[in-house]
């Protein structure tokens, strides 16, 4: 079954998002499979986000993303990857769609509350650098 990568910023975290984003993906019908709250050494950072290193944000990228807790999660569910980045609305939240999570709390591209894979690749290649150990090996019975 596919899976996606998603990661609530710090900005998510400290405006006390965690529990209504968790509630849009569970609501949709989506599955958690792993969830931590964590704080990201630099490094860690970078390499999340090395596709974008030569991006001239690259480093307050960073900063933002190792200013405070983030929660890492992984979902699953049928088209996962494609329909999370719907739930999430476009990159700028200026953008993004009311009903979508950036199109309803959030106004700035550099603080836009979430992170979602792009692509299944992606999704397989975040999940490894963010849940090492694995995942939560359950189904959910709702489906
Ligand atoms: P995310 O979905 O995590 O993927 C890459 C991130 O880069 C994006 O969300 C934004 O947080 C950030 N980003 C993309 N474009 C810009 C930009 N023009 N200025 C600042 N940050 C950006």
């Amino acid at each position: 079954m596919e899976q996606t990568f998603i990661m609530i910023k710090p900005d998510g975290v400290q405006r006390g998002l965690i529990g209504e984003i968790i509630c849009r993906f569970e609501k949709k019908g989506f599955t958690l499979k792993g969830l931590k709250l964590m704080s990201v050494e630099r490094a860690f950072a970078e390499k999340h986000y090395e596709d974008l290193s030569a991006k001239p944000f690259f480093g307050g990228l960073v900063e933002y993303i190792i200013s405070g807790p983030v929660v890492a999660m992984v979902w699953e569910g049928k088209g996962v990857v494609a329909t999370g980045r719907k739930l999430i609305g476009a990159t700028n939240p200026l953008a993004s769609e009311p009903g979508t999570i950036r199109g309803d709390f959030a106004i700035d591209i550099g603080r836009n509350v979430i992170h979602g894979s792009d692509s299944v690749a992606s999704a397989s290649k975040e999940i490894a650098l963010w849940f090492p150990d694995g995942t939560v090996n359950w189904q959910s019975t709702v489906h």
